[in-house]
């Protein structure tokens, strides 16, 4: 199954290509490029600051589309070295916690949306990081704008502004320069969600008909000792059951949280087919507020308070 996957997406990925030679993205969604007029509120400009703003960069860069792809292929070895430390820590409010390299690249890289993958074709297509402060080496704070579009070369659609998302994040560098913790927060998930695919997660008939996609979607990639259920019927039944949620709280055992682990089945599965399942597999679980996003120490291992200090 795995096998079969991969060569989908290299398919995919070669298809795409062809798309995207013979009818190249407009420049301004292909190439976007923070302006350096950012670097005015830097006083004195440091060279640690304007390093931290590259690598930040950096990693939103990657999630624009197609750029993800070789990431979504091949997880952790398609990451450029040196943007993430060996085992980088962080928290995405309101998605959740991650503790460890694979899982902290598939949540900034793997969940960017594929175009061939949703039915409005969306994709982030440019970013810009409108807000940056890094006054020690160790320490930075941004906010970026990840702008999205519709990629569908040939339609008429194609490079259609669609919302963009916002992401305000702390982060803490190793001697290095690559990230070593995160604090980070998309607001507006919900909106944005329903603003751009034009459904409403309290619509009952949405709910079933993604309920129903989530099932198939779990059926086909979850097969052999990574199933989850024993027909789509069953999932039917059992999701149905489940609050539904909503994408500005994703991390639960509900339908919202399903839904986005469910594209992270696509890149390892036999680690995240068991959080689209029954149980939710450790992931999509119920933690309560405010466990869930004030375990600073359990999860950043110093006390509250000193991780996005500066030294
Ligand atoms: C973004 O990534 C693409 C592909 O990896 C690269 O060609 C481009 O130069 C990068 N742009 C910036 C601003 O880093
Ligand atoms: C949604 O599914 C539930 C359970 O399968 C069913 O009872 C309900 O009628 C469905 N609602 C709509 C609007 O299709």
């Amino acid at each position: 199954m795995f096998r079969l996957h991969f060569a989908l997406l290299a398919l995919a990925w070669a298809l795409l290509q062809i798309d995207l030679i013979r009818i190249p993205l407009p420049q301004a969604y292909a190439s976007p490029t923070p302006t350096k007029k950012h670097w005015k509120s830097q006083r004195p400009e440091s060279s640690y600051a304007r390093r931290n703003f590259e690598t930040i960069s950096r990693i939103y860069n990657l999630t624009v589309y197609p750029n993800q792809l070789p990431i979504f292929q091949a997880g952790g070895v398609g990451v450029p070295k040196g943007l993430f430390s060996a085992n980088p820590v962080g928290r995405v409010d309101p998605v959740g916690t991650f503790t460890d390299f694979e899982h902290s690249i598939e949540y900034f890289f793997a969940l960017s949306p594929l175009p061939e993958a949703n039915p409005v074709r969306a994709a982030i297509t440019g970013y810009q990081i409108t807000e940056f402060s890094s006054q020690c080496r160790n320490v930075a704070a941004s906010i970026v704008y990840l702008y999205c579009s519709v990629v569908n070369p040939g339609s008429p659609d194609h490079g259609k502004p669609l919302p963009p998302l916002k992401q305000v994040a702390f982060w803490r560098f190793n001697k290095c320069g690559a990230v070593k913790k995160y604090d980070a927060w998309i607001p507006n998930l919900n909106s944005w969600f329903e603003a751009t695919t034009a459904s409403y997660v309290t619509d009952p008939v949405f709910r079933n008909a993604s309920i129903e996609q989530i099932c198939g979607a779990t059926q086909m990639r979850c097969q052999g000792p990574n199933a989850q259920w024993s027909s789509v019927g069953e999932c039917v039944a059992a999701l149905s059951q489940k609050t539904y949620g909503s994408y500005d709280e994703v991390w639960g055992d509900n339908i919202v949280c399903r839904s986005i682990h469910l594209v992270l089945t696509q890149v390892r599965p036999d680690v995240h087919c068991p959080h689209v399942g029954p149980t939710g597999g450790g992931k999509c679980v119920d933690v309560a507020y405010p466990k869930n996003y004030f375990s600073d120490e359990a999860l950043y291992g110093q006390p509250t308070g000193e991780t996005f200090m500066c030294d």
